[in-house]
């Protein structure tokens, strides 16, 4: 693979490094200032802007984040970055404190909320002689993340995609709830991939502990009725909805308005009262044309009751997972399905949810096209 790089450098990183070092090894000019009369063209950062397919900011200090996060354009890096079509991508390398500081925790949450590519620095030896959150991740990782944003299959543009993820919540009292193991993994994967291969990506997710993936909109659901509620409203306008989340099936039939206490010693009871079935409701409503994809988190005769689930939400297809299988289901980062639609199924072995996500991307789109 060759790249023709180009070296932008602010002026305050002249002082670590001379720009001729960038000059020899890329064999192209460094560019420093934006009014330096040396240009060959007086518009140097739009067409350098134009020119590239990936921009990297790396290491980006906290004053170049807080720019371009608001929109400074006062030397040639942050005009560049203004006026750039390309995806772009940030490593940010500083002190811990800095690193830690909420501004530059907020301005790296609104680049990320814009599709800016953030790749987290990792913890080390900082050249300020401390340990801790700030080094600038390894140069090969940094390289990897910017390969495939220049090579990521983009055959999903001017879809929308909505992708459910996490689990639901059901009060009984004002602390105590019931839910599930999600950890919205999945979903949360499907989402990423959807966003990266083009899709406009609305993500539906229940209470987790991962952050958003890049460029998705996120819309947070509490409890299965939520749920409904949310994706009844959105649903009509996706093309692909894919529902990896577990709604819980069940809800308490009454909230108890106050912390419930202790029975002495006898057996506590709550009655139960079944929710809404997401998927089934959706299933009825669906149009021609869109492409619905359900789960089916199952612990026996796995096939039999994704197939059953598939013809009752009127899905186009199901995931099915057995959740009992180590490195399967539940809050690990692989898993073991099996797609299943009206003409066939596909065991596919075990595998990250990254790459489960693209099979079944792969999968829903040839659906799309039947
Ligand atoms: O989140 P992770 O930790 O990564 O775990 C992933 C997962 C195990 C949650 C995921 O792979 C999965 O299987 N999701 C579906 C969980 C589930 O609720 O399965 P189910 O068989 O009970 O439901 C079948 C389908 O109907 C699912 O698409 C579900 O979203 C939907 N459903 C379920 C109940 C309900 N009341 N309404 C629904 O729409």
């Amino acid at each position: 693979l060759h790249a023709d790089v180009h070296v932008l450098m602010t002026e305050n990183a002249t002082n670590f490094i001379n720009p001729i070092t960038f000059e020899t090894l890329t064999g192209n000019k460094c560019l420093v200032d934006t009014f330096d009369r040396n240009f060959q063209y007086s518009v140097e950062h739009v067409s350098l802007a134009k020119k590239a397919d990936v921009v990297m900011l790396a290491p980006a200090s906290a004053n170049v984040i807080g720019k371009i996060a608001h929109g400074i354009a006062d030397d040639m890096l942050s005009t560049t970055v203004m006026a750039t079509r390309a995806p772009v991508l940030v490593a940010p390398a500083m002190n811990t404190g800095m690193w830690e500081n909420a501004a530059v925790q907020q301005n790296i949450k609104t680049l990320r909320a814009r599709g800016v590519e953030i790749v987290a620095p990792v913890s080390g030896h900082l050249a300020c002689g401390d340990n801790g959150a700030g080094k600038l991740e390894d140069v090969a990782v940094i390289a990897e993340r910017a390969c495939e944003l220049l090579f990521a299959k983009k055959d999903m543009e001017g879809l929308r995609v909505m992708v459910t993820a996490g689990p639901s919540r059901e009060a009984l009292d004002p602390v105590r709830y019931i839910s599930n193991r999600s950890s919205g993994k999945m979903g949360y994967a499907i989402a990423q991939a959807a966003q990266k291969r083009g899709a406009e990506v609305t993500l539906l997710s229940g209470p987790v502990a991962i952050e958003a993936p890049q460029g998705v909109k996120l819309v947070p659901f509490t409890t299965t009725q939520e749920l409904l509620d949310r994706a009844s409203e959105l649903a009509r306008e996706q093309d692909l909805l894919i529902q990896a989340a577990a709604p819980a099936d069940y809800r308490a039939k009454e909230v108890a308005p106050q912390k419930i206490k202790k029975q002495g010693g006898e057996p506590m009871t709550f009655t139960l009262v079944e929710n809404p079935d997401v998927a089934a409701t959706l299933g009825k409503a669906k149009r021609s044309g869109q492409v619905f994809v359900g789960f089916a988190a199952e612990t026996n005769d796995v096939l039999a009751h994704a197939r059953d689930k598939l013809a009752r939400k009127n899905l186009d297809m199901i995931v099915a997972n057995d959740v009992t299988r180590p490195g399967a289901g539940f809050d690990v980062d692989t898993n073991i399905v099996t797609l299943i639609t009206k003409d066939g199924q596909e065991a596919l072995p075990m595998m990250s949810k990254a790459e489960v996500a693209q099979r079944i991307l792969d999968r829903a789109l040839a659906l799309r096209r039947e």
